[in-house]
């Protein structure tokens, strides 16, 4: 069987999705994560495109050891310089080269000849094949370009040294018949073809991203380049669960085996959802909340007789717990580390040692703790406070029928000056709000707001998500308490907090290019 590769790009394709701005730390833990999925290939960022790009691909390739770990370059120079500089310390270091070659592109964006496109793209790969063993080369919106053109551009990257060739679907344009006939088109019109290895990257624009990359399997791809839940500019990019289940349920179809551990899928998809602030439709193939909920009395009838009635996948096949394991006040900090490790998340001694102090406060207001209490306090204490700025010393809200809604806010900044402030609203979570604007003095508007439940029951803990745009800076933040506003002050905060760090990172980390 042929073996087919995973190019996870959640952490620069993914990336690129509105609003989300991951920082060092959630960039590493998801790399982690994506080396337990057992991934081929982690593209960790675009190292000459900012400062914390640069050190974010940097030390993901210095952690990661069994993945190859890659980052993005223009035809540049300067950029496979940054990408060596970044990328060096890799397991497999790999360099992933792209140039736009549709018309379009070329004659509005570039503003260059098809010549002078080929020369560059030449003269690129052979320059980063100085340094690095593994030259990727992308065709930037190649299913808009003539197949004559492409054919032709993919045989010079080749010999320049390119060994493999991805051929993007930029803007999610194609169709699954089209997209598997210019990779036929290719091995049947390109010399030395069958010695690169071909890859698929498709949007999903007309939502037809996983089916496309599927098309692309069936006609000679080996590589797919795909983000978890789908994550991605526009409308995201092909969802990596989506198509490694496809490829093992439908084995006998596909005929392919990759190395993926599907059984680390759902817990890669939660920790991205809530990293990113991004939610998981319900309804979404695979790891959506309802994807393996039977609703109807006569579905619910056949899988209590036989589930292959109804269930061509199993909860378990992508691991989703079948039970919760429960811990409350007696429970000590070896059985919490045990359980903390179990779920995979690796704590410092002194993380452990805050987790359990909020793991006793908790437990005392709540009888059962269960995993996905936990999950919420180890996002709290390893992701929610990393870096901060503002901290929240203390609300108070008043609320009556009758009454108009008044908020009172401590903040402690990062000098360790007080802030206090006060204000109303139409609702208490406006009147909180206000206020809080006020203490940042500067003006926020409020883009989403969300709350959910942690588990469920009366006394379940509340996780509030919020995006936010302050001056010209979209960001999120999430905030878990047992009671709702103090969630909904937290979220906030996170969000101001990141946004502080995006603006003090601005100065010196000049975006010189985007995608
Ligand atoms: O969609 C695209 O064309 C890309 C390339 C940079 C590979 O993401
Ligand atoms: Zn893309």
């Amino acid at each position: 069987m042929r073996n087919i590769k995973f190019f996870d790009t959640t952490l620069r394709d993914g990336e690129q999705s509105a609003g989300v701005n991951l920082n060092l730390q959630e960039k590493l833990e998801i790399a982690r994560q994506l080396e337990r999925l057992r991934v081929d290939i982690i593209e960790a960022g675009f190292p000459a495109s900012s400062k914390g790009d640069f050190a974010a691909v940097k030390q993901i390739a210095e952690t990661i050891r069994t993945c190859s770990v890659t980052g993005l370059s223009r035809s540049v120079r300067s950029d496979i310089d940054a990408a060596w500089e970044a990328l060096k310390g890799g397991a497999e270091p790999r360099l992933h080269l792209f140039i736009a070659t549709s018309p379009i592109h070329m004659v509005h964006k570039l503003r260059m000849t098809p010549e002078q496109v080929i020369d560059a793209a030449v003269e690129a790969v052979k320059y980063a094949k100085r340094f690095f063993p593994i030259v990727q080369w992308s065709a930037e919106d190649a299913c808009r370009s003539e197949r004559p053109f492409l054919a032709k551009i993919v045989a010079e990257v080749i010999k320049a040294g390119a060994s493999v060739i991805n051929i993007p679907d930029t803007v999610g344009y194609i169709t699954p018949k089209e997209y598997g006939e210019i990779f036929l088109y290719l091995q049947n019109n390109v010399p030395n073809i069958e010695k690169v290895s071909l890859s698929a990257h498709c949007h999903d624009d007309l939502g037809m991203a996983v089916v496309n990359s599927l098309a692309a399997i069936e006609h000679g791809a080996t590589q797919v380049e795909c983000t978890i839940n789908g994550i991605g500019e526009r409308a995201g990019n092909a969802a990596l669960e989506e198509i490694a289940v496809a490829l093992h349920i439908r084995k006998d179809y596909y005929q392919v085996e990759t190395r993926l551990n599907l059984q680390e899928i759902k817990r890669t998809s939660n920790l991205v959802s809530k990293l990113t602030g991004v939610v998981v439709p319900p309804n979404k193939a695979v790891v959506g909340k309802n994807a393996f909920a039977h609703e109807s009395g006569i579905h619910q009838d056949g899988v209590l007789k036989e589930k292959t009635t109804y269930e061509i996948i199993s909860p378990e096949l992508v691991g989703v717990p079948s039970n919760s394991m429960v811990l409350g006040k007696h429970s000590g900090r070896h059985a919490l580390r045990n359980r903390v490790e179990e779920l995979g998340y690796t704590l410092s001694e002194e993380e452990i040692n805050q987790l359990f102090v909020r793991f006793k406060e908790l437990a005392d207001k709540k009888k059962d703790i269960t995993d996905d209490d936990l999950v919420a306090l180890i996002f709290e204490e390893k992701f929610d406070h990393f870096n901060e700025f503002y901290q929240l010393s203390s609300i108070q809200v008043q609320y009556g029928t009758n009454q108009i809604p008044t908020a009172v806010v401590v903040l402690k900044d990062g000098k360790g000056n007080e802030i206090q402030e006060a204000a109303t609203g139409a609702g208490s979570v406006e009147a909180l709000y206000n206020t809080l604007e006020r203490c940042f003095q500067t003006a926020v508007t409020l883009l989403d707001y969300r709350i959910e439940s942690v588990g469920g029951g009366r006394d379940a803990l509340a996780q509030v998500f919020v995006k936010v745009r302050v001056n010209d800076v979209e960001t999120s933040g999430r905030g878990t308490a047992q009671d709702v506003l103090e969630a909904s002050a937290k979220a906030y905060i996170h969000a101001m907090n990141r946004a502080v760090m995006i603006e003090a990172m601005r100065g010196e980390n000049e975006k010189v290019a985007t995608t």
